[in-house]
């Protein structure tokens, strides 16, 4: 299995709830962390703090990944940071709960560029590079939504769904690469900026009785990315919603 200590990685969302236990993980299996975030300043800078007095590598890179020249500053400044960018973890996602007749061509086109443009535009720029090295990692935070349509809107489930694409199309053009694309769908991870508490109605829609934890999602994450034979695969983490 491959190590993955002294490997770079950039977690985009990584002021959010997911991506910050994603970025703890890695950080604790020896990765140095490129911080990407959007707005929220003190949660990614305190997690930098925490990342550096633990003894690894991290920096705080903001970003608004709704607009292409930002996306590829974030790279930019990702690779001057750490020299190179091993691992993308392309976490950020943004969903405004909408009904179908509510939703504007603004706001459709705003979850997309989010949602599913922007990890196209991370991965097209750093996947070369990590051909070149022979060896790299993509992991995309999808949803149960791609699946079930989920309580977001429309806009959103089809931005998640492109995911599952992107994955498959990737992974096949760079398996003899030594580069995994893989995406993780979970549902109704409580302690997140989308799902911060734990209403009845939605822990009664959940087979195993609760909701999901971050450091759950990171621990599977760690997995997918530990491993060099998994590849262009969506897994489910949503406590048997789907299927069911
Ligand atoms: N929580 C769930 O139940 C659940 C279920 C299925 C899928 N997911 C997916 O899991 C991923 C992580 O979400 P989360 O649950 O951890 O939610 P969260 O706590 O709200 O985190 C969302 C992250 O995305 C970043 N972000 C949003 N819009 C951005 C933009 N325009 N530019 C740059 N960054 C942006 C936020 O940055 P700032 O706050 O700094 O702006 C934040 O770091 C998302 O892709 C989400 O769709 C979550």
């Amino acid at each position: 299995m491959a190590g993955l200590t002294g490997k770079v990685a950039l977690v985009t969302g990584a002021s959010g709830g997911i991506g910050q236990a994603i970025a703890l993980a890695l950080a604790a299996a020896g990765v140095s962390v490129a911080i990407g975030y959007g707005a929220n300043d003190a949660a990614a800078h305190r997690l930098a703090g925490h990342i550096t007095a633990s003894g690894g590598r991290g920096a705080a890179l903001s970003a608004d990944l709704g607009d292409p020249a930002e996306v590829a500053r974030l790279v930019e400044e990702a690779e001057e940071a750490f020299g190179q960018v091993d691992l993308l973890i392309s976490n950020a996602g943004a969903g405004q709960r909408q009904p179908l007749e509510a939703i504007s061509v603004a706001d459709f086109d705003g979850t997309i560029a989010v949602n599913l443009r922007a990890p196209f535009l991370l991965a097209q720029r750093l996947l070369p590079e990590m051909a070149r090295r022979q060896f790299g990692r993509v992991l995309f935070l999808s949803s149960v939504a791609a699946f079930t349509g989920g309580i977001v809107g429309p806009h959103y489930a089809a931005a998640k769904a492109g995911l599952h694409g992107l994955t498959h199309s990737l992974a096949a053009r760079f398996a003899d690469d030594g580069i995994t694309v893989n995406a993780i769908a979970p549902a109704l991870i409580t302690d997140t900026g989308m799902l911060p508490g734990e209403p009845d109605e939605l822990r009664q829609r959940v087979p195993i009785g609760r909701l999901g934890r971050p450091a759950e999602v990171a621990d599977l994450a760690l997995a997918v990315l530990r491993n060099p034979y998994l590849t262009s695969q969506v897994i489910s983490l949503d406590g048997g919603l789907y299927p069911r």
